[in-house]
């Protein structure tokens, strides 16, 4: 079944294909499917949940509006036995962003398709998609193109997904964070290591809601030591972008000039969400068929 869960198991065949639909849907081309979808967000969302919805939309697909806090979760009901109704009821697929890391493997036995708008600090696989078709576009080509990861490594599903999919894909990732920020990876402190070299920097946001201790947490130390500043910004090389998936905490991992500046390919990625959630929703719908 064609779910999309995470970015570890997906061939780059099927990567590139994505893209390659994603873009032909940004050109115009539209493609209408017969089903119904239902966006079952259980954390805070503003760019997937919508550009999912934008993304059906385009689709023509019908969308069933599902609020967490007027449904039966709130009464005990488990995570299976929603999606299970949501089967029941004839719906084709879910999308669902949770809290909990790998909350799918409860969910084997749903036929119903499963794509994963975000589990907890796991992956982020549709962001991963539309980072990579912004990259794509810029250079033409993902192989051999240096892309730095600078932030809260260890809590983000963006950085797990984009560095399992990039390495396959042959790019050469790093990592900067603090020290006790890296996760699985190796890291340096240092942006300035990489910031002359490095055709991408991918900022992160700092996600306080996953840390246990914030209070000692300085803005103004941090965008000092990890921040994309003004001045670490000049320093990039020509032709390189500024990436982040946002939200963005302005001042903190940017300078807040930064986020729409020359280099800035922010709110592109944005723009290209819709269009990777359009392939991304046939994918999932028309390959059950
Ligand atoms: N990039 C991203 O996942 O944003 P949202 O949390 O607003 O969906």
């Amino acid at each position: 079944m064609p779910n999309l869960l995470s970015m570890n198991n997906l061939e780059n065949d099927t990567i590139m294909s994505l893209l390659k639909r994603a873009g032909e849907f940004q050109q115009g081309k539209r493609a209408p499917i017969d089903g119904t979808v239902v966006n079952l967000f259980f954390e805070p969302s503003t760019r997937t949940k919508m550009s999912f919805e934008m993304a059906e939309h385009h689709m023509g697909l019908a969308v069933l509006p599902f609020e967490t806090a007027f449904s039966s979760i709130l009464k005990g009901e488990t995570l299976y036995d929603t999606v299970k109704t949501m089967e029941a009821i004839g719906v084709g697929a879910v999308i669902i962003r949770h809290e909990e890391e790998e909350y799918y493997q409860q969910l084997e036995g749903c036929d119903v398709a499963v794509i994963n708008g975000g589990d907890g600090s796991g992956q982020h696989p549709t962001q991963s998609l539309l980072d990579l078709m912004t990259i794509y576009q810029e250079f033409g080509r993902i192989e051999g193109i240096h892309i730095t990861i600078v932030g809260d490594i260890a809590h983000s599903r963006v950085a797990k997904s984009n560095a399992a999919a990039l390495k396959q894909l042959g790019a050469k990732v790093s990592f900067v964070c603090p020290a006790d920020w890296s996760g699985e990876y190796e890291s340096s402190e240092h942006l300035g290591d990489f910031i002359e070299t490095t055709d991408v920097v991918m900022m992160l946001r700092v996600q306080h809601e996953r840390h246990a201790v914030s209070a000692l947490f300085s803005k103004e130390n941090y965008h000092e030591q990890y921040g994309l500043t003004i001045e670490r910004e000049k320093k990039m090389k020509d032709g390189a972008i500024i990436m982040h998936p946002a939200p963005i905490n302005r001042g903190v991992e940017i300078a807040d000039c930064l986020v729409e500046c020359e280099r800035s390919r922010i709110f592109k990625q944005m723009a290209n969400g819709v269009f990777i959630r359009m392939a991304v929703l046939e994918y999932a719908l028309k390959g059950r068929d």
